[in-house]
């Protein structure tokens, strides 16, 4: 099926859930990653900032800077379809709506850091399936950037149940996230599947 019609219906059916619900299961999805050891032995994470119904990530933002953990937000370049990670210092002050009115560093607020140095990258989606497979808004913002990171890093999808698919079709300039967290299960990719 056409990427961009099963994008139009998972963001419908995304959109139809009520704010507790999203609210409720993307405590329970949060309370999964902070779980997982590569959560814990992260120095430095860089996470979205969630908007339109996406799995919310204030409460990871709010305990990873707690746990005493570098945290990096995207700045979206929409010209070059780039997002380029900040280190956020104070939260949620330095933030203001962006280009597509997601949350992001001001200006003045902006310190870049090197993707290189980043251990964990939270990502977000329209839809993923069981191999690591992601469907995003249809920029290709990571999938750039994905390709900056240092090898032994990993990434983490977040989403509901409802986004998960068993099989989403993968274009060469795609890449696969490590792990999808849902509110219902952890799915780990086996890295050697290719
Ligand atoms: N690494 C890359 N270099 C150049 N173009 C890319 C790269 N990754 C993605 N693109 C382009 O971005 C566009 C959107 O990618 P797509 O995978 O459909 O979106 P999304 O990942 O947001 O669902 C595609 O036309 C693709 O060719
Ligand atoms: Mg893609």
């Amino acid at each position: 099926m056409l990427k961009s019609i099963i994008r139009g219906d998972l963001l419908k059916c995304r959109c139809a859930l009520p704010p507790g619900e999203v609210a409720r299961k993307s405590k329970m999805v949060i309370e999964r990653l902070l779980e997982m050891e590569e959560y814990q032995k992260a120095s430095a994470i860089m996470t979205y900032l969630h908007f339109r119904n996406e799995v919310e990530t204030t409460g990871l933002v709010r305990q990873a800077m707690a746990d005493g953990k570098r945290v990096v937000v995207p700045v979206t370049d929409i010209f070059n379809r780039r997002i380029t990670p900040s280190l956020l210092v104070r939260f949620p002050e330095d933030l203001e709506p962006g280009p597509l009115r997601i949350l992001e560093p001001k200006a003045n607020s902006r310190r870049l850091y090197n993707p290189a140095l980043i251990d964990l990258v939270i990502v977000p989606g329209v839809a993923f399936d069981l191999e690591g497979n992601r469907l995003g808004y249809g920029g290709g913002f990571y999938d750039r950037f994905l390709l900056l990171i240092k090898p032994e890093a990993v990434s983490v999808g977040l989403a509901f149940e409802l986004q998960v698919l068993p099989r989403l079709e993968r274009s060469p300039h795609d890449i696969p996230v490590n792990y999808v967290l849902t509110e219902d299960r952890v799915i780990k990719i086996n890295c050697t599947g290719g």
